[in-house]
């Protein structure tokens, strides 16, 4: 039956409507409609389509889900080719210069002549695609196989929901847009997350990720992998007066609904371009996605076209490389190390590789699980990344590689330091050592912990200095820092590298540090599940901390944040007589930890608020109460009213507490105020 003109209205509507949400949530990342809203009205087209296949257009957003799957890729020819970029292989700043050197030279710039403007913009790491428009519609997207002929990847590309199936607005009878398609690293982890606990393969970075997906034959594979996309060019145009610049031209991509990076600016000679090169390096590791570099390009079109190629490459551009994140190195062996908490982490020793801007010798492996997953041997090829600050990690091994002799890594079950018995619990993805502090390299990680800058910063005292003392006996505890007997200038200069002045200084500094914050004090104790915005809210919570070793877990939870898990920890490191004995130790050595001044942090919680105090409350006077509230921004009133927001009612209280009941006051106690205060 053909379609009535009813449906076919309605299909166009719908069309229109589910791009239109589509754009707002993919483009400019501001849903408009709820997901369950989106849904209906995806399905209601799709059932549509299924009645009235007619109905169907090239511009479907249902298409979006994937269609038939492909015996092989028809080839496409470019009318325009896809050329690559030369690279500018010194990533300093001599990167630029070089290129506005080649460039003012060949337009024969004088030297005083105006700076030639550029337009800067990244260089994403994916796969380059030609996305063709005809009338507005996609009609075709093509990768860029030799440059001249590609693969016709349609099915696959509309699956990208970043990418619109019709363009806005006064649109050219034909447009081609470049640009690259990639996956972005929280959906690359997302992916990978989900593939692991299905059991199914991962990807190793997201570039093969793109790659992987727009070249599969069965477009339902491809649409599961979200992809996004960045447009930088444009190929072949037909109906449209092009704008004068490289910047005009992406300006106008992006109002037709194409999505074009932020991150571009227009630059004026090399120094400028060198500054671009600094401020996305600092932008990098935040931004969601992978670059390898920054794109410059002469600005002006007319430019571009006097400067021309040099064997298929244009001179008006050039690729500026930051030092990769990802190198290729062989795996020398795998090692445990035992961390303060006893967690036995497997570490890859590598053959030396400068990656991510440094030389890499180890790389963490996580844990057992890890290594079997990602199946890394000793004697292996493996892909290390080390981006940021993060501690450098191997992705993934080049099976390819192998050449047989490779040793599979075997988990010890007891401690390479101390011997006692590595114990990994059912439902841990960590296995432990059971030595406790008697494990000599806990001791060291907990000394050094409780030394480091953010704890009570004993400066001096450092990983050669702490190996010793633990070695030696020195220190056991953290307590034995404080005792004379075994830490003085003396002892201290007869171990090496110490000379008598440095000897002296890390006395000082021990000296030092007993003037110190009950919260760093809470932090440097090193309880497993306590770091430093914990111990910051224990510290306001209990004001010290022999009110902190008395609370129960029950107690512990009505601190923000602390919930089952951190509060069972926290008792538990109590519960240990020889914790308990340490602490005892530091107290009388005089290392108490201030609480902070109440003062410290007022903030208005209880702006707005007005209060009335009542009975005696079990540990604040009225006047205490009072001023807490008041700091915090609150009103204190004599009597109760409906404009009462609370009553905060003790012991034996009369008649103001009768009227809070029968107005509908809320009635709080001391625990509840401070709940308040905290909140
Ligand atoms: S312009 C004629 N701009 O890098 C100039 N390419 O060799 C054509 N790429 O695989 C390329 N970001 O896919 C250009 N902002 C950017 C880019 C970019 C990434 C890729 C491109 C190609 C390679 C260039």
């Amino acid at each position: 039956m053909p379609a009535t003109r009813e449906a076919a209205e309605r299909a166009e509507a719908l069309r229109a409507e589910i791009e239109r949400h589509n754009y707002a949530y993919y483009v400019l990342d501001a849903p408009t409609v709820p997901d369950a809203e989106y849904d209906r009205l995806f399905r209601e087209l799709q059932a549509l389509e299924a009645q009235y296949p007619e109905l169907q257009t090239s511009d479907s957003p249902t298409l979006r889900v994937g269609g038939r799957p492909l015996p092989e890729f028809a080839p496409v020819r470019h009318a325009v080719p896809m050329l690559s970029i030369k690279t500018e292989t010194d990533t300093g700043p001599e990167g630029a210069r070089s290129f506005d050197a080649r460039v003012r030279r060949v337009l024969g710039l004088e030297e005083g002549a105006p700076p030639v403007e550029y337009a800067a913009e990244l260089k994403f790491d994916g796969l380059a695609v030609s996305l063709r428009y005809e009338d507005g519609v996609l009609v075709r997207a093509a990768t860029r196989g030799d440059g001249e002929t590609g693969e016709d990847v349609t099915q696959n590309v509309r699956t990208i929901r970043r990418i619109p199936l019709r363009l806005r607005g006064a649109v050219p009878s034909v447009l081609e847009v470049r640009g690259e398609v990639f996956m972005s690293r929280p959906d690359f982890e997302r992916y990978n997350a989900r593939q692991r606990a299905l059991g199914k393969p991962t990807l190793v970075n997201p570039r093969n990720g793109a790659a992987g997906s727009i070249r599969q034959l069965d477009p339902k594979m491809a649409a599961e992998r979200p992809l996004s996309f960045y447009a930088y060019g444009v190929g072949e145009t037909r109906g449209w007066q092009l704008p004068a610049s490289h910047g005009g031209v992406l300006d106008a991509l992006e109002a037709f609904g194409i999505p074009v990076c932020e991150h571009r600016v227009v630059a004026h000679g090399a120094e400028e371009l060198i500054g671009f090169h600094a401020c996305i390096l600092a932008l990098r590791d935040t931004l969601p996605f992978d670059i390898d570099g920054v794109v410059y390009k002469v600005n002006a079109l007319v430019l571009q076209e006097r400067l021309g190629f040099v064997s298929r490459e244009p001179r008006w551009a050039v690729a500026h490389k930051y030092p990769a994140q990802e190198e290729m190195t062989q795996v020398l062996g795998i090692e445990v190390q035992v961390g303060r908490t006893g967690a036995i982490t497997p570490v890859a020793r590598l053959a030396p590789v400068f990656v991510g801007g440094v030389t890499v010798t180890n790389a963490t492996l996580h844990n057992e699980d890890e290594v079997r997953r990602k199946d890394v041997r000793i004697g292996d090829t493996a892909i290390v990344r080390r981006a940021g600050d993060v501690i450098p990690e191997v992705v993934a091994v080049v099976k390819e590689k192998r050449s047989g002799s490779e040793v599979p890594f075997v988990m010890p079950t007891t401690c390479p330091v101390c011997g006692s018995v590595i114990q990994r619990l059912p439902d841990e993805a960590v296995a432990r050592c059971t030595g406790g502090l008697y494990c000599p390299a806990q001791r060291k990680q907990a000394v050094l912990h409780f030394a480091s800058r953010r704890a009570l910063d004993i400066e001096g005292l450092g990983e050669k200095l702490v190996d010793q003392l633990v070695e030696r006996q020195m220190v056991e505890t953290v307590a034995d820092l404080y005792d004379p007997l075994r830490i003085n200038a003396e002892a201290l200069s007869g171990l090496e590298r110490m000379g008598g002045k440095s000897a002296q200084n890390v006395v000082e500094a021990v000296e030092r540090s007993k003037d110190t914050t009950l919260a760093r004090l809470i932090y440097a104790l090193g309880i497993r599940n306590v770091g430093e915005a914990t111990a910051k809210d224990l510290a306001r919570h209990f004001g010290s901390i022999e009110a902190l070793m008395g609370a129960g877990v029950e107690e512990l939870q009505r601190v923000p944040d602390v919930g089952p898990v951190v509060a069972e920890s926290i008792a538990g490191f109590f519960a240990e007589s020889h914790n308990r004995e340490v602490i005892a130790r530091l107290q009388q050595a005089g290392v108490h930890g201030k609480a902070e001044a109440r003062s410290a942090a007022p903030r208005a919680v209880l702006q707005g608020l007005t209060f009335v105090l009542t009975g005696t409350l079990p540990q604040l006077t009225r006047e205490e109460a009072g001023a807490l509230i008041e700091a915090a921004g609150g009103k204190v009133s004599g009597s109760v009213s409906k404009k009462t927001d609370y009553v905060v009612a003790g012991e034996e209280a009369g008649s103001k507490l009768d009227k809070a009941r029968t107005l509908g006051v809320p009635v709080i106690d001391e625990d509840g105020l401070r709940q308040l205060l905290e909140s």
